[in-house]
């Protein structure tokens, strides 16, 4: 079995490192056709309060708040809520440091948005259940969350050789070198929870969530297909029951 991250707070460093060049990735490059996506999916209207779980530099809260939306980002790396805030300007977009293991809210917010492995997917296998309970209680009845999660069926298919998968644990180790702005490069070790469609389902519903749809889609692409073996992640789209 693989080792797992050394501590709860392993992607930091990386984030730190990293700083703006973060958003040179080329899967942060279709931002707006996935807020275009979510507005829709969500059903997402002026003033509506969304909570960006695992925000990073915040590209999909500052799209969503270019949009008239009240987004409140949450991060545990204080260089990418630094990036953030930058961006925020006027806009109705707030940012602060947590954990989303210790996120603690109370149905507050009209959606809730958890992509690109904010925070969950990056918990070394452990708190899936507890995150995202914490994630819809902190909708509002009938609140509405979209969740991407990294699939297993795509990384064991296509497991490059500087990656090693756990099947236990469903963890995927990778060591990845990381350019910053300057051109330095650095290895990181990188340890991304992959999960099933079903997983992914059965966890939202112990959550007391009602899954409306599972696809699968890819960074800049996201869709209603159905989950297959060659998307790269799952976006679930669930709600809060009316009666909480
Ligand atoms: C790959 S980035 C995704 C950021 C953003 N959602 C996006 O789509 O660009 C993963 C983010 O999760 C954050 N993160 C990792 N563990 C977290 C935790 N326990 N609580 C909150 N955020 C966390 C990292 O700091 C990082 O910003």
């Amino acid at each position: 079995m693989s080792t797992g991250p050394p501590d709860e707070h392993w992607f930091n460093p990386l984030a730190a490192f990293v700083g703006d060049a973060y958003l040179r990735n080329a899967f942060t490059k279709g931002t707006v056709q996935e807020v275009d996506f979510l507005v829709d999916a969500l059903a997402l209207q002026p003033h509506d309060r969304v909570l960006d779980a695992g925000c990073g530099p915040g590209r999909h809260s500052i799209e969503l708040a270019r949009r008239g939306i009240e987004v409140t980002g949450i991060d545990v790396s204080p260089e990418f809520l630094e990036l953030a805030r930058a961006q925020a300007d006027d806009l109705p977009a707030t940012f602060r440091q947590q954990d989303i293991r210790a996120l603690d809210e109370h149905h507050g917010y009209d959606a809730v948005i958890c992509l690109c492995q904010g925070g969950f997917g990056l918990l070394g296998g452990a708190d899936d259940e507890d995150v995202i309970a914490r994630l819809a209680r902190a909708l509002k009845p009938s609140g509405r969350l979209a969740l991407t999660a990294f699939s297993s069926y795509f990384v064991v298919r296509h497991l490059e050789p500087t990656e090693t998968f756990d099947a236990a644990s469903g963890v995927n180790h990778e060591t990845a070198t990381v350019r910053d702005n300057a051109g330095n490069e650095r290895d990181f070790d990188l340890w991304t929870t992959c999960f099933t469609p079903r997983e992914l389902r059965l966890l939202a519903e112990r959550a007391g969530l009602v899954v409306d749809a599972i696809y699968g889609v890819r960074p800049g692409a996201y869709g209603r297909a159905q989950p297959s073996l060659d998307a790269p992640e799952h976006l679930v789209l669930a709600r809060a029951p009316q009666d909480l």
